[in-house]
């Protein structure tokens, strides 16, 4: 009776190593994958309206929409660095402060960035989740919004 009691308590844990060692090969497998993270040379920022405008977007906005990324240990970690790249390259593709002259992107409709942080679209939330540092407070995100209208006014 005892040895039966033994040989599932053995099977069950022969199973969880089985599992547990696919998962390892798996998730070792998939960092194989290459994953282009990385910063374009920033051909040209928009005149600022002030260097307030510039801090503000840096703290909250630069990581996606600008080739300053800060990439942080685990965006090199599948399979979260897939989602990180992606919202980069995304995020990049729609309003980019390091290519300003060079397209004319979607976010830089006028009211556009000031409508997205008003309503608390941008930063998106994930992102604040794991950078604290870029929460503005209801002043800070008055300043940005504004000084982003009259950035874009002087650099359409
Ligand atoms: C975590 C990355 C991330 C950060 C930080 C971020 N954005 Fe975005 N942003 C995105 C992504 C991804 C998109 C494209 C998809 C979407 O609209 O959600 C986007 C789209 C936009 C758009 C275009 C919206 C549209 O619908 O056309 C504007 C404008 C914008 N962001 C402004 C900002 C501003 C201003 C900040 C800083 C206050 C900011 N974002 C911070 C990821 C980010």
């Amino acid at each position: 009776m005892p040895s039966r009691q033994r040989r599932t308590g053995g099977g069950l844990k022969r199973l969880a190593l089985a599992g547990f060692g696919l998962a390892l090969f798996g998730f070792l497998a998939i960092q194989t994958i290459p994953v282009p993270l990385e910063n374009p040379p920033v051909l040209s920022e928009p005149n600022w309206d002030s260097p307030q405008t510039r801090a503000l977007a840096e703290r909250a906005c630069f990581d996606c929409h600008s080739n300053h990324t800060n990439w942080p240990w685990y965006a090199r970690v599948a399979p979260v660095s897939w989602l990180v790249a992606h919202d980069v390259y995304e995020a990049r593709s729609e309003l980019n402060f390091t290519e300003w002259y060079e397209v004319d992107d979607e976010g830089r409709r006028p009211g556009e960035m000031a409508e997205e942080i008003y309503d608390g679209d941008m930063p998106p939330l994930r992102y604040l989740l794991m950078h604290p540092e870029a929460r503005l407070t209801p002043e800070e995100k008055q300043a940005l919004a504004e000084g982003l209208n009259a950035t874009l006014a002087a650099s359409p």
